[in-house]
């Protein structure tokens, strides 16, 4: 706080000597609970000088305090969701943030390390930016097409206007409204500690500013490469064609929906949309508590679903085909663990195949049932998604085998088999930074980091976003859990294996996993953010 004894007014001036060389000083502009917090740190620029910058500490993502993330060189790691930030500049290289650090200027009298160094309100320069890369910069780029407005499909288009880019640009979504936070969808929305007004992750004010067609409520339909030509059936049914110079695709994934008698009833949920969220929240209702649900699959966002379904008082059955959740993704001891702390809040574990839902009863292949007595209210399908492939295979771009997650095949720099044609996001099957095995993920920031490494390469400007270990989250009750890198096949024949350090039950702890030779390829954590920082820093070492 601005007012404790250790955090400095920097409007009154610190000395330069304490400024720490590879570290941050946090402080506040000022006295009191409402002091804006902000980090100065002390740097040599390109030009071999010392200088001092001054930012705001709190991360334009979702607000984790910057001074406790990590400092490499003249950057800074987000602790949340590993988001990283220039000192300097305060912009925002790497997703999930996007939106700079407010910048301070920053005044210096004296010498040596006894120098004062004060804060004396925001910068007025702006910080250096990339040169315009119009039409006419970029040669032949006049028209940008984006297929999909999630996590990708926003990146790319936020990141071709950032890096200046002033040709024509269309994004395509079949959903009804400019992209969102879908992350939130299982989390605070569901909660309802978030309303739909803080979704967006820009408002619709941004996309007329920056001249962004929003195609919304439109399904590309076909897409035809070698002549980079695009079809996209409106709300009205009309089919248009627009022509491109380059294309992003990013049209992510759906979920599976298991073929299984009862399924296609009201009473069952998806959650991959918005839409599907307001059907999950009406079918729960304003009276949770006593309510029943079952939920079928344990992977990420059933059991997220499960932990606030639970939180609001609902009676929580979770159906999986193995005793352990998330084995495959994160190992047998942190699945145990995720179970044990959801058993721990009343959520019910029931281990078998589903065969049919019944009248509130999911009837399992073995004669088993959830909810173990009595009928649920509603259910929760979430078994997985799988790649939106159509468009791919309409431009015959080549795809992945299916025993390496399928998707669209991209190199190192976001292109596809295609001329003209860059993929992102959960639909894209790329070579991994970490390990270098191609592979696809479905995971948040790495779709972002794509999206925009897509716009940085098709404007011909060097990318470092694709070679970060990709990483990803999630939230069970209060409990935040990260992964980075490649978690290597863990079963008998794969031969990866786990080591913990810590404790996972009391939500303290790292777990570096190894591959068959050894090797560190993957590190989670909970409780432990910095450390998982810094070890994510050591995956990339030789
Ligand atoms: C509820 C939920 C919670 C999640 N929580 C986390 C989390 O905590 N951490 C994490 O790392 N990841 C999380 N994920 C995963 C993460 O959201 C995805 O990996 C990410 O959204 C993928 O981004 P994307 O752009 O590839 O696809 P999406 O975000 O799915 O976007 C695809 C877009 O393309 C549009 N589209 C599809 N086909 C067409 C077409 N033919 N024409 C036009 N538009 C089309 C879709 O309507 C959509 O707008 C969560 C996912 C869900 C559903
Ligand atoms: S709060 Fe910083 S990356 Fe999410």
């Amino acid at each position: 706080m601005a007012d404790d004894d250790t955090t400095p007014d920097l409007t009154r001036g610190v000395r330069l000597g304490d400024l720490p060389l590879d570290g941050v000083l946090a402080g506040a502009l000022g006295t009191g609970e409402d002091a804006e917090q902000v980090l100065l740190t002390r740097y040599t620029d390109d030009d071999g000088e010392q200088r001092v910058s001054a930012v705001s500490a709190t991360c334009t993502h979702v607000g984790a305090p910057l001074a406790k993330g990590l400092r490499t060189g003249n950057l800074v790691r987000c602790p949340f969701h590993h988001a990283c930030f220039d000192l300097r500049s305060g912009e925002a290289l790497l997703a999930p943030a996007y939106e700079p650090l407010t910048r301070y200027a920053v005044e210096v009298s004296g010498e040596g390390d006894d120098a004062v160094v004060r804060v004396t309100g925001p910068a007025d320069e702006p910080a250096p930016g990339p040169e315009a890369a119009g039409g006419a910069a970029s040669g032949a780029l006049d028209k940008v097409v984006v297929v999909g407005g999630g996590a990708a499909g926003f990146a790319a288009v936020e990141r071709l206007r950032r890096e200046g880019y002033g040709g024509e640009l269309v994004l395509v979504s079949s959903e009804p409204h400019p992209p969102i936070d879908r992350t939130q969808l299982s989390k605070f929305y569901l909660s309802g500690d978030k309303p739909e007004d803080a979704l967006p992750l820009l408002d619709r004010d941004w996309y007329a500013e920056h001249d962004v067609e929003l195609r919304l409520d439109s399904e590309a339909t076909v897409l035809d490469a070698a002549q980079r030509r695009l079809s996209v059936r409106g709300s009205d049914g009309a089919v248009t064609v627009l022509g491109y110079d380059a294309l992003v695709l990013a049209p992510g994934s759906e979920p599976v929906r298991p073929e299984l008698p009862g399924l296609q009833r009201d009473d069952v949920h998806l959650l991959r949309t918005l839409a599907d969220a307001d059907a999950l929240v009406a079918a729960v209702g304003d009276s949770p508590e006593g309510r029943r649900a079952v939920v079928l699959g344990a992977g990420f966002i059933g059991l997220e679903a499960a932990a606030v379904l639970r939180e609001k008082g609902v009676d929580v059955t979770v159906v999986a085909t193995s005793e352990v959740p998330l084995r495959r993704q994160v190992g047998e001891e942190v699945g145990r663990a995720v179970r044990t702390a959801h058993e721990s809040e009343g959520v019910a574990f029931v281990t078998g195949r589903a065969a049919r839902w019944s009248d509130g009863v999911l009837e399992l292949e073995d004669g088993g049932r959830a909810p173990a007595d009595g009928r649920a209210d509603l259910l929760v399908v979430g078994t997985g998604v799988t790649p939106r492939l159509d468009l791919a295979r309409s431009a015959d771009l080549a795809l992945a085998p299916e025993d390496e997650g399928g998707g669209v095949v991209v190199d190192a720099r976001g292109r596809t088999s295609a001329d003209g044609v860059w993929a992102a996001g959960d639909v894209a099957a790329w070579p991994d930074a970490t390990t270098g095995h191609r592979r696809r993920v479905e995971h948040w920031a790495q779709a972002q980091r794509q999206g925009a490494a897509a716009a940085l390469d098709l404007l011909g400007r060097p990318q470092a976003e694709l070679a970060e270990p990709a990483f990803f989250w999630t939230k069970q009750f209060s409990r935040q859990y990260r992964l980075a890198g490649e978690v290597p096949d863990l079963s008998p024949e794969g031969g990866g294996t786990t080591e913990v350090d810590g404790s996972l039950s009391d939500g303290d702890a790292v777990v570096r996993y190894r591959d068959a030779d050894g090797r560190v390829t993957a590190v989670a954590g909970v409780g432990r953010d910095l450390e998982v920082l810094r070890l994510e820093e050591e995956l990339l070492r030789p």
